[in-house]
């Protein structure tokens, strides 16, 4: 049996209030479109149809996986927009799977799920439902007394007792093709101008032909983003799943309600997060680690035994044993050695700090290269912008930089030497030599010998 794929995603979303096509509004860092494309993956056989219209061109620019586009010029209603689908997949499979875009939610199992249910059918239609007290819109499941499914009718045209039915139409179906290409070209116009996918159950009915319904077991698995409170609705159930995951594979999470974490990001066992933090992108964190409260952290590989506390993080590289924060800023490029110490009001950019480096205070560090156990005095700051480029600062193991220290670059400073407080470090400093002042002068050279007239 093979299986082919529908994604509605034509749409212009009105009800979004936005100059961006609802599907590629990013939910957890992904166009919301990407989560039904990974969701048929395991069910289709071949390349997912996404049927676009409305902003076309950015909808495509914005989607990195292998699917085929169908272009609905007008958006005349559902089951128009399937009808686009015709000419690629008539034919090539032998059952089809139609969702839609605005329905992130919807997972992998269920699409399996209803897939298994159209294979055992006599008939050429399954489709799932939910039950409850749902106020979102959806269309009602219409029965007979017998319990058989009759129709769909939309809200917009259902009558007073039709609104009183508690069974609703997810939106998602599974169609026996040779059927439904045919059955589509049946649909007339709805008395609001739209050609509704829906009525493809009454067409099915009227024939004599057997419809299967799955019952969703979870109803916020169909929950269609049609506006920004469905939006917010949709993201913290993601969020949900994704915390979840993280705890049952032992991580600790303190109010996972404010802890925002995206798909694809990994996280060692026994850390603990802390609320108001955001771990994105493509970041990996080790063991044992303490991440916030109050982090944001994108991009970036953190090592074992770290504590990163109400700081940001941008592509950043942390070995093991990294103590950080409150209030340190690392831009792309920062490479902090392990047992690295990075106390308050610190940034540094494109540098590396080497094992067991201290920067208690207030410091920048940009385009350096700081060798071991070098200590960073409070307020040291490398001077490495002329108005025109960038300069790198070279600082050797084991040196003493006194606070306040401008470096400015391009400027190498020795192993073991030492800048005394508040000094202009205009010069290159050699090994173990010793330099103060403004602009900085050495007054104690290589060879031990002080400078008499200091
Ligand atoms: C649809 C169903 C409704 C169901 C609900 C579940 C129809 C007529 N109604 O209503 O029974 O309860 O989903 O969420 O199918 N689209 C196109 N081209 C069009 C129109 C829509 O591609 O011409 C796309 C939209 O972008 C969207 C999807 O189809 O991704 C569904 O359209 P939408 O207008 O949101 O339908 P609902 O009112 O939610
Ligand atoms: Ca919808």
């Amino acid at each position: 049996m093979k299986v082919g794929c529908v994604i509605l995603a034509a749409g212009m979303s009105k009800r979004m209030k936005s100059a961006k096509p609802k599907v590629i509004h990013a939910l957890l860092g992904k166009p919301m479109l990407s989560y039904s494309i990974e969701a048929v993956q395991s069910v289709t056989d071949i390349p997912p149809v996404v049927v676009v219209g409305y902003a076309a061109d950015e909808v495509k620019k914005s989607t990195i996986q292998d699917v085929t586009f169908t272009i609905q010029a007008e958006q005349l209603g559902t089951a128009h927009a399937v009808m686009t689908a015709e000419k690629t997949l008539k034919g090539k499979v032998d059952i089809v799977v139609i969702t839609s875009a605005d329905m992130p939610l919807v997972t992998e199992k269920t699409f399996e799920q209803l897939k298994n249910l159209q294979i055992t059918n006599t008939g050429p239609l399954s489709l799932v439902s939910i039950q409850g007290d749902i106020s979102r819109g959806f269309g009602r499941i219409i029965r007979d007394n017998d319990g058989k499914v009759l129709r769909i009718v939309e809200e917009k045209v259902a009558t007073q007792d039709e609104l009183l039915g508690k069974e609703y139409n997810a939106g998602i179906y599974c169609v026996a093709s040779d059927w439904l290409w045919e059955a589509l070209h049946k649909i007339k116009k709805s008395s609001v101008g739209e050609y509704y996918l829906t009525d493809l159950l009454e067409i099915a009915v009227a024939s004599g032909k057997n419809v299967e319904v799955l019952t969703l077991n979870d109803p916020d698995e169909a929950i269609g983003v049609n506006n920004r409170i469905h939006f917010a609705e949709v993201e913290k159930i993601l969020r949900e799943r994704i915390n979840e995951e993280f705890m049952l594979a032992g991580v600790t999470m303190v109010d996972p309600e404010r802890i925002y974490i995206e798909a694809g990001v990994t996280i060692g066992q026994d850390t603990i997060i802390y609320p108001d933090t955001y771990i994105r992108g493509n970041t990996r964190i080790g063991k044992n680690c303490e991440i916030g409260p109050g982090t944001i952290i994108d991009d970036s590989a953190i090592g074992d035994y770290c504590t990163i506390l109400k700081s940001v993080l941008e592509e950043a590289l942390l070995e093991d044993h990294v103590e950080m924060g409150p209030f340190c800023r690392l831009r792309s490029g920062a490479h902090l050695g392990s047992h690295v110490h990075m106390g308050n009001f610190g940034e540094v950019k494109k540098s590396h700090l080497g094992n067991g480096v201290k920067m208690g205070h207030f410091s920048y560090i940009g385009d350096a290269e700081i060798g071991e156990d070098v200590n960073i005095g409070a307020g040291t700051i490398t001077c490495n912008y002329d108005g025109q480029k960038k300069n790198k600062t070279v600082i050797g193991a084991g040196t003493f930089i006194g606070s306040d220290t401008m470096l400015v670059a391009p400027l190498t400073i020795g192993k073991n030497a030492v800048t005394g407080a508040g000094a202009v470090v205009t010069k290159d400093v050699g090994d173990g030599e010793k330099v103060v002042g403004v602009p900085a002068h050495v007054i104690k050279k290589q060879n031990g010998e002080v400078d008499n007239n200091e």
